[in-house]
């Protein structure tokens, strides 16, 4: 199979076209088969749920090329336990694990020739979509839904590229309430953050960082990643709260810090103003953002350093990253099982 003729180390995070698309749709309690498609169009009744209440959810994750050409999938059984979690929670039907794991790996596998060879730093993002649809005007669930997966070919997510700092800026905006939809993949949880992190970008930051809405005293996380922090004694710290999204990347980050580091792991409330003197590393974490070092976060009107005066990454997260890296590219053995290959 011939790969597309694209210059992959100059991708970004963007859209691209690629050739399919696989399509199921949920009517009267019953998925259809599911199908791969070649149209990016979607066409829509305009009382869709989806477009007038956000009735809509989505999922994240990557497909890699390993040095012996398989293409491996990371985790793809927990973006279906979150997307399930994600519906219960939105009043739409479970996409079943048989159908989310064909449509990913049929929209992978159709798309293999936009899959970014080995070594060329990018991969293929696949994004899992849920959408109601069909008329509906009042507040009330779509009585039809699609769900789709569509596949892009991309580069880093910040524009610094690979493991290199960002910086963050202290929102003064909420993300999600305490019992609100942060803890799921809701479409409806990222408009706000749009506004946010134009704010962020204004004082020179990448993204903003929420704080916890009801006392804006603990750390929540940045716009599309959550929180890693190294502090002393060879511990590393992670945001406990109702409010932010079960990252996969850092359950995985979290368990090869305890598991490969020897490292001592908290999931706890982080008091960000008590506590930001003893922070040695920080990163945001996520699918698209992979391990980013944060070098530097804006709050309370100064800019806060951590390691390196922000310039240089430090051996906490460069070690977290190679490790993690390693196992989505099949360089290293996965004593965990989290990366299945895909049939071609
Ligand atoms: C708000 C938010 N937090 C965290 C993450 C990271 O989650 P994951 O590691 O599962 O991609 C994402 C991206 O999916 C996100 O959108």
């Amino acid at each position: 199979m011939e790969k597309k003729n694209i210059e992959w180390s100059k991708l970004g995070f963007e859209y691209t076209k690629t050739d399919y698309r696989f399509s199921a749709t949920w009517e009267d309690g019953e998925w259809s088969p599911g199908e791969l498609v070649t149209s990016e169009y979607i066409q829509l009744h305009e009382g869709s749920p989806a477009l007038h209440y956000a009735q809509q959810c989505f999922e994240g994750l990557k497909a890699q090329t390993a040095k012996d050409g398989r293409i491996l999938l990371f985790r793809a059984d927990l973006n279906c336990e979150r997307m399930r979690n994600t519906s219960d929670r939105l009043s739409m039907p479970r996409v079943p694990e048989a159908l989310f794991l064909r449509g990913v790996t049929e929209a992978v596998r159709a798309n293999a020739a936009w899959v970014p060879p080995y070594g060329s730093g990018a991969s293929l993002y696949i994004r899992p979509l849920l959408i109601g649809v069909g008329s509906n005007m009042g507040l009330r669930p779509a009585k039809q839904y699609e769900f789709r997966v569509i596949v892009c070919p991309v580069g880093p997510y910040y524009k610094s590229g690979g493991l290199s700092v960002i910086s963050l800026a202290v929102s003064d905006f909420d993300r999600a309430a305490p019992q609100g939809l942060g803890d799921v993949k809701a479409g409806a949880n990222y408009p706000g953050g749009l506004y946010a992190t134009r704010k962020a970008q204004e004082l020179g930051a990448y993204e903003a960082l929420y704080l916890d809405a009801a006392q804006h005293r603990y750390i929540e996380e940045a716009g599309s990643a959550n929180i890693v922090i190294a502090a002393k004694g060879n511990t590393l710290l992670t945001p406990k709260s109702s409010a932010i999204l079960p990252s996969i990347t850092r359950r995985s980050i979290m368990d090869i810090a305890k598991h490969e580091l020897g490292m001592h792991t908290e999931e706890r409330p982080i008091d960000l103003r008590a506590e930001i003197d003893t922070f040695e590393e920080v990163a945001a974490c996520g699918t698209a953002a992979v391990l980013s070092p944060v070098g530097k976060l804006w709050y309370d009107g100064a800019w806060h350093h951590f390691y390196g005066k922000g310039e240089t990454v430090g051996p906490v997260m460069q070690k977290l990253y190679d490790i993690l890296c390693q196992i989505q590219r099949g360089e290293r053995a996965d004593p965990f099982g989290w990366t299945r290959a895909v049939a071609l």
